[in-house]
Parts: structure tokens; C-alpha cells; sequence
């Protein structure tokens, strides 16, 4: 019988082989760590997961993939959950699921595996996966069985059964997630929501009083809604992000603090670095207001509300996220060319934006001699202001003056 488990290196991940070993007749672990463009010493972990007891461990290179598949038409869509979060973890786990689901599929495994909580969103996006490529497998989640409470208990558990967990602090620091889209911070000294985070919790922006006294000027290039370039240079999806991280980061720009609602209800604080996204999301809106019509653009603006709210809960794989990718690849088929940005200290300011479709004509927007004639206004008015005018005398609205 093997079990596949969706595998990190980290503290939860690692016991969890021994604990499965123990509670399941000796099953053979297979663990899947999925490369989203988290830095680890790839090199160490085959052994480390070796050392606590798994027979084999696939590595999977899935960044260009994460990025082309995942991030794009996410950004595309203008994904924002409760208008802060960028949705950097939510988006990672169907993508590492679907691999792990793959490797159970070609070893003929049992079950499906993962180190999620029991309080958490993670399980819900790691399940319906499962659920949505593979619903014969069983799904085993420890923490949900298990007796262990606490990250001290934890560690109990690792030495007991000479797990090598290396120089992990028994104290409670934060609970990171890292891929190539953000780096999130829970827990520690952010579980009370009023306390500001700490300068050297953050890992990928300094802070924006640090950042250079010179701004930085930025040129993004879009086609369709996606990203292809930057300061006038084509590049693969992985370089633009990794770039704009690096540039977005030098700049303290990208930084969320917030409190957002878990799928189990409960409110959760978390400090988020999203330094390209930001970036990038800030671009395409403004590309959008000179590509996309009125209608479109609000219609799309909508559909960015569920897209989000999707992408959070983990339904990625389903006919639904389908059927709104299709109203964005159709809306933004004419959203390309280019916009201007500043960073400064944090900020992004917006300066420029040309496309070969834009909608703005310059020559019907000016307020000096173009070919609108502003007799036309009185018709339209006419018929436009005609309900108004008629609740008007129903209502005997002059009554209200
Ligand atoms: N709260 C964020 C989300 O639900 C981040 C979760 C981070 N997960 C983790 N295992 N550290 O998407
Ligand atoms: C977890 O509880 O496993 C991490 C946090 C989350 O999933 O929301």
C-alpha cells in the first residue's frame, strides 16, 4: 500500500511520514514537493525525506508552468480577495495537488496525503483537488487525527522518532508560505491584530523608508491581458516575475497587512509580500480603462469578485473557473500595450498607457476644436434625463426643496 504526500521539508510534513508508517501498517511514503519558486536546498531534500522514513521523493519543476497557467489568467482576471489579497497560496495548492495526484496515479497509490490543519483554507484547496482529479483515492490529513496540538508537541514527536528537523526554534514563529507570486506570515506576534509587524519579519521588500531617494521608472508590456515584457525587453513569464520582485522589492512596494475571512469563518490576520504582483495588477487595470468599454469592463469587474473568491476556496478545477476564463480571454482580447509606472518608496504611481486598441481618441476627448458636435447633447439629455423628469412630476418632487 502506498500513500503519497504532498511534501515540504518542514516540521509537519516531515513527522508525518513516521505517523503514517504507525497508523497505517507500515505503508510506503512517496512524498511530491512541487518548485513554485520557493528557495530550498533542493539538493538536501531527497535525503531529508529519506531520513524520516519516505522511500522516494519527486521534485517537480512547475514554475513556468504555475506562472503561465496559474498566475496569468488569475492577474488577467483581476483577482483580489476582499480587496487586499493578492491570492499568492491560494493559487499554488491546486497546481501542487494536481501534481501529487499525478505521481499517486503513475505509483498506483492508495491515498493522497497532505500537512494542512485542520483550521485552515489549505485543506479545503488540497481536497477538492484531490476530489476533482482523482475522487477514488482516499485523502488522509493527520492533523485532523492526530493528538499532536502544538508545534512543541511536534518536536516531541520528531525526536522521539529521530526525525531530522534540524535547528527549528521551539518557540512560535510565524507560519510562512513562499512561491514565486508572494511570501505570506501568520501566527507569532501577528495573531494580535494590533500589533505592527516586526521590520525583520519581511523577506522580499525592504522597508519603504529604506527604499532609494530616486524613483524608478517602469515601462510593463501586455498582450491580451497577459504580461510579455518589460522596459521594452520580451521575456519569459518566470523572468518578468522574478525581476519585478527584485525591482518591486528594492522599493518596499508589494507590502499587505490584513485580515481576511478563512473558508471555515473565521477571521485570520496575515501580512502578505507581493511585490510583481502588485505591480502588475496596478498596470493591467489601467490598460483595461483604455482597452475595455464601459460595459465589458464592468461586467468583468464583477466576474473578478467570484474569479477571487474561486481562486480562494480552491475550486480551480471545475467547470466554473472554466467558464469565466472564457469571459476573460474574450474581454481582454484587444487589452495589449503598454503602461508607465513610477516606484517610489512604496508606491506605485501610474504615469503613462498606449495601445495600438486604445478607445481614448484624442481628438474626441479634447476640449479644443474636434469633430463632436455638442448641439447632439440636448437630444440625448432629453431622452436620457426622461424618466427623471417624469418621476419628477409623479412624485411632485419639488416638494422636497
Ligand atoms: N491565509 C492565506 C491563504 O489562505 C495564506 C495561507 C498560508 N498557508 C500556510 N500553510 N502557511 O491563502
Ligand atoms: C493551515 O492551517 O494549514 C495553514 C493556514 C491555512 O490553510 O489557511
Amino acid at each position: 500500500k502506498k500513500i503519497v504526500l504532498a511534501y515540504s521539508g518542514g516540521l509537519d510534513t516531515s513527522i508525518i511520514i513516521p505517523w503514517l508508517k504507525e497508523n497505517y501498517d507500515n505503508p510506503e511514503i512517496i512524498g511530491v514537493c512541487v518548485n513554485v519558486g520557493q528557495e530550498e536546498d533542493w539538493d538536501a531534500m531527497e535525503d531529508k525525506a529519506k531520513a524520516s522514513g519516505a522511500s522516494k521523493l519527486y521534485i517537480i519543476d512547475a514554475r513556468e508552468e504555475f506562472a503561465r497557467e496559474y498566475l496569468w489568467p488569475m492577474l488577467r482576471a483581476g483577482a483580489i480577495y476582499e480587496g487586499k489579497y493578492l491570492l499568492g497560496t491560494s493559487i499554488a495548492r491546486p497546481l501542487q495537488a494536481k501534481h501529487q495526484v499525478q505521481v499517486a496515479l503513475e505509483e498506483g497509490a492508495w491515498a493522497l496525503a497532505h500537512g494542512c490543519t485542520g483550521k485552515g483554507n489549505d485543506q479545503v484547496r488540497f481536497e477538492l483537488t484531490y476530489k476533482a482529479l482523482a475522487p477514488e483515492l482516499e485523502i488522509i490529513a493527520p492533523w485532523r487525527l492526530w493528538a499532536i496540538r502544538s508545534r512543541e508537541q511536534a518536536i516531541e514527536y520528531a525526536q522521539l522518532h529521530k526525525i531530522p528537523i534540524g535547528n527549528i526554534s521551539k518557540k512560535n514563529i510565524y507560519s510562512r508560505d513562499w512561491n514565486i507570486w508572494h511570501m505570506s506570515h501568520e501566527g507569532g506576534d501577528l495573531e494580535n491584530t494590533w500589533n505592527r509587524p516586526q521590520k525583520d519579519m519581511f523577506q522580499l521588500s525592504v522597508d519603504p523608508k529604506d527604499a532609494p531617494d530616486e524613483e524608478t521608472e517602469l515601462i510593463i508590456e501586455f498582450e491580451k491581458g497577459y504580461p510579455v515584457g518589460v522596459n521594452g525587453k520580451h521575456q519569459s513569464p518566470m523572468e518578468i516575475l522574478e525581476l519585478l520582485n527584485r525591482i518591486g522589492g528594492a522599493n518596499g512596494v508589494g507590502r499587505a497587512d490584513l485580515v481576511e475571512t478563512r473558508l471555515v469563518g473565521m477571521k485570520s490576520r496575515g501580512v502578505y509580500e507581493t511585490p510583481a504582483g502588485t505591480i502588475l495588477h496596478t498596470a493591467l487595470r489601467e490598460l483595461e480603462m483604455i482597452t475595455l468599454d464601459f460595459d465589458t469592463l464592468s461586467m468583468k469587474n464583477v466576474l473578478a469578485l467570484q474569479y477571487a473568491d474561486m481562486v480562494y476556496a480552491g475550486k480551480w478545477f471545475g467547470h466554473f473557473r472554466e467558464s469565466m476564463d472564457a469571459y476573460m480571454e474574450e474581454s481582454m482580447k484587444y487589452c495589449s500595450g503598454e503602461v508607465r509606472l513610477v516606484l517610489y518608496k512604496g508606491n506605485i504611481s501610474i504615469v503613462g498607457r498606449k495601445s495600438p486598441y486604445s478607445l481614448y481618441l484624442e481628438d474626441l476627448a479634447s476640449f479644443g476644436e474636434s469633430s463632436y458636435d455638442h448641439r447632439d447633447a440636448t437630444g440625448f439629455i432629453n431622452l436620457y434625463g426622461l424618466s427623471t423628469g417624469v418621476q419628477a412630476i409623479v412624485h411632485e418632487k419639488r416638494g422636497a426643496l
